[in-house]
């Protein structure tokens, strides 16, 4: 379905690709190592930089290369090995799409040469939809911004779709599992999304993008979640991701299919990323 359909934003304001890599037999050597450096070579290195990107990097493109933490990895209703059982991920994100599309080209050749492969997730970046001003005050005025990779190094990335049924939902009935539910005297009895996951706010720096070419549609995923923290707030990420599990506190949920949560850490050379160094 088109975001015009759903009242849902139509506007673009950027593109991100997932690559999740899989390294062939054998172990990798330095020269690919550095051909990886120098694809990213004309892009901005996300792991060196503390805060949101300049206008000038964004257009320019940026990548940030991370390793699997297998053992953290899990699956959930959609499976999907060519993510679960990577060795790693490098994410991209640009303005538009031609220089992340380019170094992805040219990164496949490169794999595919020394035996490996590489699944792409792709996503559009969109302004919210659903937010008003108020929402935006409580859910990502105080939201902690990215960070560079030492303060911040472990990632997760939730791929997922949403059922036929959330997307044949007239907007206002979408919109309100964003918010709390209260009975006939006004006692909260769902929290709902925001308030479910509210206590990642200040911990966890978190980036969303929708499917490309409309949702509800076969080879895309609706959306990809994408976050980052510290060492020390892997446990709120994971109460969070249970506090939106929870369909007797967030409803919504019942309406989500979720792809494998893919854990990583972020590494700041293709040789910390091949395991070479
Ligand atoms: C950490 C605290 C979080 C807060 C306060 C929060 C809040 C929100 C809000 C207010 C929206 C509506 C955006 C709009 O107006 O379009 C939203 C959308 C969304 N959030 Fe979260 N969120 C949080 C964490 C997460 C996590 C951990 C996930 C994990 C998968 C997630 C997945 C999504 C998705 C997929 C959407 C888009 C839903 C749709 O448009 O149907 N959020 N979130």
């Amino acid at each position: 379905m088109e975001p015009q359909d759903l009242n849902m934003t139509t506007t673009v304001t950027g593109h991100q690709l997932f690559l999740f890599v899989t390294l062939g037999e054998g172990q990798p050597d330095g020269e690919l190592a550095e051909a990886i450096d120098l694809l990213g070579r004309g892009l901005e290195n996300v792991h060196e930089v503390d805060g949101p990107p300049s206008e000038e990097t964004f257009a320019r493109g940026r990548f940030q290369l991370l390793r699997a933490e297998a053992g953290f990895t899990t699956e959930q209703q959609i499976i999907h090995t060519a993510v679960t059982e990577s060795d790693g991920l490098i994410r991209l994100e640009c303005a538009s799409l031609d220089p992340i599309k380019a170094y992805e080209t040219s990164f496949r050749d490169l794999l595919s040469a020394a035996g490996g492969s590489v699944e792409t997730l792709a996503g559009v970046m969109r302004p919210r939809s659903y937010t008003s001003h108020a929402m935006s005050e409580f859910a990502y005025a105080h939201a902690m911004p990215p960070g560079p990779g030492e303060k911040f190094p472990l990632a997760a990335v939730t791929p997922m779709n949403k059922t036929d049924e959330w997307w044949q939902m007239d907007f206002l009935h979408r919109e309100s599992f964003f918010l709390p539910r209260y009975d006939e005297n006004e006692k909260m009895v769902v929290k709902g999304h925001a308030l479910a996951s509210a206590m990642g706010v200040p911990s966890i720096n978190r980036r969303l993008v929708h499917a490309p070419e409309g949702y509800g549609l076969q080879g895309n995923y609706d959306f990809v979640g994408y976050f980052e923290f510290a060492e020390a707030d892997a446990p709120v990420f994971r109460e969070v991701m249970a506090g939106l599990r929870d369909t007797e506190q967030n409803p919504e949920w019942k309406y989500v299919l979720e792809g494998p949560e893919w854990w990583g850490r972020r590494v700041s050379s293709a040789a910390e990323f091949l395991g070479t160094s």
